[in-house]
């Protein structure tokens, strides 16, 4: 296959180069527009870290769930790589975001307006002190999507600062057993877990 046939590998490559570009791009505006004027929650994992780790666990026809999408960058790229992708985020306008992204890509990805949070779930933490501060609040969004959250085998998350190991106790509580969890993380990347126990390179 040539390198200009759409499906080949070089035509994803540069797709996927394309959507990094125009990732970067989105979140350069919203800094401006809004993170500049108040405080966000969505601050964008380092996608080139993300969609290596992707690549890694890459598993086609696989569903893949990413929590708190925002523009949806990362959900798309999933898409581009095989997976079955959905996303979850709170902010519609960002939802709207992710669509409009996703269309221009020729993207599957689907996306929800709602919480990643399955209803009723309240986070405890065992640190005394220690609790979610930017996890918002919402109804649930696993309803609109169809899906519970252990109908996903790769879930994505980038938790803020004392965050995952909520993250990690909702896939304890809720995903399946064996399903893979990536979280993004500022200063060690992207950390993948399954049955929440770390998995090193050579796992
Ligand atoms: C740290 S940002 C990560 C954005 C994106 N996943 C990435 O890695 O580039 C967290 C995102 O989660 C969203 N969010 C916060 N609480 C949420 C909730 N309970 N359910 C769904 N999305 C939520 C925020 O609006 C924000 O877009």
């Amino acid at each position: 296959m040539s390198s200009d046939t759409p499906g080949s590998d070089e035509a994803r490559e540069r797709r996927l180069d394309a959507l990094c570009v125009e990732g970067w791009a989105l979140f350069d505006e919203f800094d401006r527009r809004v993170r500049d004027r108040e405080f966000h929650p969505f601050v964008a994992a380092d996608y080139e870290l993300v969609r290596a780790a992707l690549v890694r666990f890459r598993s086609p026809g696989a569903r893949f769930l990413e929590w708190g999408s925002a523009t949806g960058v990362i959900t798309i790229m999933a898409d581009l790589l095989g997976f079955e992708a959905f996303g979850i985020e709170l902010d519609a306008s960002l939802v709207r975001q992710a669509e409009r992204l996703a269309a221009g890509f020729a993207s599957r990805a689907r996306f929800v307006t709602g919480s990643f949070l399955p209803a009723g779930y309240k986070w405890r933490s065992p640190v005394a002190n220690e609790f979610s501060a930017t996890t918002g609040e919402g109804a649930s969004g696993y309803l609109e999507l169809g899906m519970a959250l252990d109908d996903f085998d790769v879930v994505f998350g980038y938790p803020w600062s004392g965050e995952a190991p909520m993250m990690l106790d909702l896939m304890r509580q809720f995903g399946r057993s064996d399903a893979l969890l990536l979280m993004h993380d500022t200063t060690a990347g992207v950390q993948a877990y399954r049955r929440g126990k770390k998995i090193t390179a050579s796992s």
